[in-house]
């Protein structure tokens, strides 16, 4: 019976994982991380697929991943603190609301 238990471990993880790392955020997640960018950048970002910043200087948020892992920007959106950023706005978001960004941003970003 014993011998038995490990396998059966094995199995289940190999059932589980892909699920896991499969998981997609959903729509209501993504629709909310786009609303906050909207309101909270908008005003100098491209927040969308498509479409110039209307900040000359700021970049397009669909671009951002070209430069650093999307997530590292999580704990700046958490912190309100983004360095290298003239005239930034006063914000920081709570985890729930971070979780809905970063899935957005990930969502929208150019290979
Ligand atoms: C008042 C205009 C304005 C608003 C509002 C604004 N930004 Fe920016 N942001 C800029 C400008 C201009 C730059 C380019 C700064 C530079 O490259 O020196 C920038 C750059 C950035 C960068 C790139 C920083 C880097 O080091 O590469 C990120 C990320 C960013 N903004 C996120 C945000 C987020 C998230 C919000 C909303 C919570 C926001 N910004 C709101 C003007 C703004």
């Amino acid at each position: 019976m014993r011998t038995f238990f490990p396998v059966f471990v094995a199995a289940l993880s190999t059932i589980a994982a892909p699920a896991a790392n499969g998981a997609s955020p959903s729509p209501t997640q993504l629709r909310r991380g786009e609303a906050l960018l909207k309101r909270d950048c908008g005003a100098c970002h491209a927040i969308g697929r498509t479409g110039a910043s209307p900040v000359k200087d700021a970049p397009a948020f669909r671009t951002l991943g070209q430069r650093y892992p999307i997530e590292s920007l999580e704990e700046a959106l958490a912190e309100g603190f983004m360095s290298g950023h003239p005239d930034m706005p006063e914000f920081s978001f709570d985890a729930h609301d971070v979780g809905a960004i970063i899935a957005y941003l990930k969502s929208i970003q150019q290979r």
